[in-house]
């Protein structure tokens, strides 16, 4: 398993290209199973969940090419069974289920473990599922799902962490191909679910209300292939900003959607950080000293929980007490443990982390955990005295295309190790 090397220190400025959203382009790829025809999609980032999806698509007799970030999926005959081996191996594979129960009015997928950010549970998609008429039967650790027909309904997606962005996603593609209107009550707002949504209406769907609480799908006969480019990755820039927070130059993120950024953008701003936007970019630089926050996570438009980790290394720093809360996964501190390692000072009570900034790191060995907590371990790296070492980077991989290499390019010394 490969490591990575982060020598503390180093300033960062310089500009850095934005990939393709991964939280767009897993729904999207899934949602290629709708049509017979061909679907071509662009920006589509090159991570281990990418091929992941691809080798579960391909699985499911999908005919899969990919030339570099261009993917092209033709779904003419498809079986209706994920394999467990690969979709134990992610959780977003849960996104094949509204596909096929749209397209084949079946579905057998394994039902996606617990994760380190917290148990993972699906009982939002299948009572989804059963508005629209679908039979669902959890057996022997699969979900099996089974609809004679597939009627429009009203579906609430809210649950006891607020809506639900996969299951929101899950339950427009089994509505698309259904007889009849459905409409989606407390339906996940996030830029990705907009995504999805205009990729389906370029294949002929007709949905409308996306990127609001209230989603109404008009069921058509079928729907056509596309040629189709995703968003740019909202995550990765945000990680990149806090990278330009933390390193302390003048760091640029393009070909970005800077409408998608403000609930990161604020924060950053409220610490004390000058940012500015363009149409297709935004610039962090230094403003004097880095301030406290009080964050809570949110579904969007709210501060994201995919950003809480990367916001905590960042207030490690920041002279005073900050106090970081997710609503979302209310266990998602697993780089609480390994930043102390490193000299941060960090009180945790889930779902609340107290950090006291103490403005000094040092480098250490710490371990890779889940996609964010191991981002914020770099980004702590980054302001580190010394080296760490962080291990198990398949992680970091799997959601971040080629981090080291970007932030090389930016001014920072990273190395990677083959283990
Ligand atoms: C998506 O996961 C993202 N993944 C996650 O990003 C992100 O953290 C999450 O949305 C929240 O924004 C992808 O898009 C591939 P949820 P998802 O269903 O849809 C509870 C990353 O780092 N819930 O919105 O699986 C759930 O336990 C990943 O890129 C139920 O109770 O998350 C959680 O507390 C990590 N029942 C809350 O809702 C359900 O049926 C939000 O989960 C479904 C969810």
């Amino acid at each position: 398993m490969d490591k990575i090397l982060v020598h503390g220190g180093g300033k960062l400025s310089g500009t850095v290209r934005i990939s393709g959203s991964k939280n767009s382009a897993l729904p999207i790829l899934a949602a290629a199973l709708l049509t017979k025809e061909r679907c071509v999609i662009r920006g589509v980032p090159d991570l281990s969940d990418i091929h992941y999806m691809l080798t579960i698509l391909s699985s499911l007799g999908c005919e899969v090419e990919r030339a570099s970030g261009t993917v092209s999926i033709k779904a003419e005959k498809i079986r209706t069974e994920a394999p467990y081996e690969l979709v134990r191996k992610m959780r977003a594979s849960v996104c094949v289920l509204g596909p096929l129960l749209g397209r084949e009015h079946e579905a057998c997928v394994s039902l996606p473990g617990g994760c380190v950010i917290g148990d993972r549970p699906i009982d939002l998609h299948l009572r989804g599922f059963a508005a629209l008429g679908a039979a669902v039967r959890v057996q022997g650790g699969n979900v099996k799902l089974f609809a004679s027909a597939l009627r429009g309904n009203t579906v609430n997606m809210r649950g006891t962490h607020g809506t639900t962005v996969l299951g929101t996603d899950n339950v427009i593609m089994a509505a698309v191909l259904a007889d009849g209107i459905t409409e989606i009550r407390d339906a996940a707002e996030e830029p990705e679910v907009v995504d999805l949504a205009n990729f389906l209406n370029s294949m002929g769907a007709k949905i409308t209300g996306a990127g609001t609480s209230h989603l109404t799908i008009e069921g058509v006969k079928e729907l056509h292939g596309t040629d189709y480019t995703v968003i740019p990755d909202r995550i990765e820039a945000g990680t990149m900003l806090v990278a330009g927070a933390i390193a302390g130059g003048k760091l640029t993120v393009d070909h970005v959607r800077p409408d998608h950024l403000a609930a990161i953008i604020g924060p950053l701003r409220d610490s004390g950080f000058h940012l500015e936007t363009s149409a297709r970019s935004v610039t962090i630089s230094p403003n004097g000293a880095t301030k406290p926050l009080h964050l809570e996570t949110s579904p969007y438009p709210g501060f994201p929980t995919d950003m809480q980790a990367q916001m905590c290394a960042l207030l490690v720093r920041a002279p005073g007490v900050s106090v970081v809360t997710d609503r979302v996964f209310p266990q998602r501190f697993m780089h609480v443990a390994e930043l102390t390692r490193m000299g941060a000072q960090i009180k945790l009570s889930q779902p609340t982390a107290v950090i006291t900034g103490n403005g000094h790191l040092s480098g250490a060995p710490v371990m890779a955990s889940d996609l964010r907590a191991s981002a914020a371990l770099l980004l702590a790296g980054l302001q580190a005295e010394g080296v760490t070492e962080i291990n198990r980077v398949y992680h970091i991989d799997r959601g971040y295309e080629h981090i080291d290499e970007k932030l090389n390019d930016l001014g920072a010394h990273i190395e990677r190790v083959q283990a």
